[in-house]
C-alpha cells in the first residue's frame, strides 16, 4: 500500500530520485482534510513533482467508513483546494466503488482539475477455507490487475462521453494490447501498477514498444489519434 507511507517531506527525497530519469514525476497525496490536502500539495510542487494526483479512495473524516471519492461535491472542493494551492496539474484519480463514476468525474472537472485518473482497486475479499476466515486481516482490500481491467475499461468509456479533461487509465495493462484498447474506450495515457509485480520494470518497454508497432502498422502518428474512436458509429 502506498498510504502507509513515511510523508511528504520524506517522499521528497523519493521525487528527487525519481526526476533523475528525466521523465515527468506526478506524485500522488492524500490528505485527511481539505487543508492537508493543500499542505502536502506545495510540499511535493516544492519537491520538483510535475503534476500531483489526488488518490480520493481514501476514508474522510467525519464521514466514517465513506470513502472521499464517493462524494461529489466533496471531490471538488478537493481539488478547487489543491487547485488554488499550486501552479502545476492536478489529476483527480477516482475511485470505481461508486453508484456513478461520471457524476464523481464531473465534479472533478467542476472544481478544475487537469485530468482524471481512473481507477483505483476495487474493494474485494476473499476466505481461507482452511482457516475458515477472510484471508485479509482487514477484512476487505483492493483488487488490482487484469481482473479489474473490464471494469475499469467501462469507467473510462462512460466518462470519455462526458467530460472534456484527459482519462488517465488504471486497471489491469500489462501489454500494448490493453493500452490500445484503453486508447480507444478514451483514455490518452495509462498506468502500469499489478504488472509491475508479474512481469518486471521491462513491463514499460514491452508496452511502449507494442504501441510503437501498433500506431506505424495502421499509419498513426501519436496516440490523441486513436484516442476515443471506439466511440460513436
Ligand atoms: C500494492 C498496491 C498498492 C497501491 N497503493 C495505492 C496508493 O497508495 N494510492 C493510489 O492512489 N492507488 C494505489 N494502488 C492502486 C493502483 O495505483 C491502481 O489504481 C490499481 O492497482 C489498478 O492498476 P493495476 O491493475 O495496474 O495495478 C495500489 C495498488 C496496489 C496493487
Amino acid at each position: 500500500m502506498g498510504l502507509p507511507n513515511p510523508g511528504a517531506e520524506e517522499f521528497v527525497d523519493e521525487i528527487k530520485i525519481a526526476k533523475e530519469g528525466k521523465a515527468p514525476v506526478i506524485a500522488s497525496i492524500f490528505g485527511s482534510s481539505l487543508e492537508e490536502f493543500a499542505i502536502v500539495a506545495r510540499i511535493v510542487e516544492a519537491g520538483g513533482a510535475n503534476a500531483i494526483e489526488l488518490n480520493l479512495s481514501c476514508p474522510h473524516v467525519g464521514k466514517v467508513g465513506l470513502q472521499l471519492g464517493q462524494d461529489p461535491a466533496l471531490v471538488r472542493d478537493v481539488v478547487r483546494r489543491v487547485k488554488s494551492a499550486v501552479e502545476i496539474p492536478v489529476i483527480a484519480k477516482l475511485s470505481s466503488n461508486v453508484s456513478n463514476i461520471v457524476d464523481v468525474a464531473s465534479s472533478a472537472e467542476r472544481g478544475g482539475a487537469n485530468a482524471v485518473t481512473a481507477i483505483n482497486t476495487i474493494r474485494a475479499m476473499a476466505i481461507d477455507v482452511h482457516v475458515k476466515k477472510p484471508i485479509l486481516a482487514n477484512v476487505i482490500g483492493g483488487l488490482s490487475g487484469p481482473a479489474i481491467k473490464p471494469v475499469a475499461m467501462r469507467c473510462v468509456y462512460e466518462i470519455y462521453e462526458s467530460v472534456k479533461i484527459p482519462i488517465i487509465a488504471a486497471g489491469g495493462v500489462k501489454d500494448w494490447e490493453d493500452a490500445v484498447e484503453y486508447f480507444l474506450a478514451g483514455a490518452s495515457a495509462v498506468q502500469i501498477g499489478t504488472a509491475i509485480k508479474t512481469y518486471g520494470l521491462e513491463v514499460f518497454s514491452l508496452v511502449t514498444s507494442g504501441i510503437d508497432g501498433y500506431m506505424k502498422a495502421n499509419g498513426y502518428k501519436e496516440v490523441l489519434e486513436i484516442v476515443g474512436k471506439a466511440h460513436g458509429s
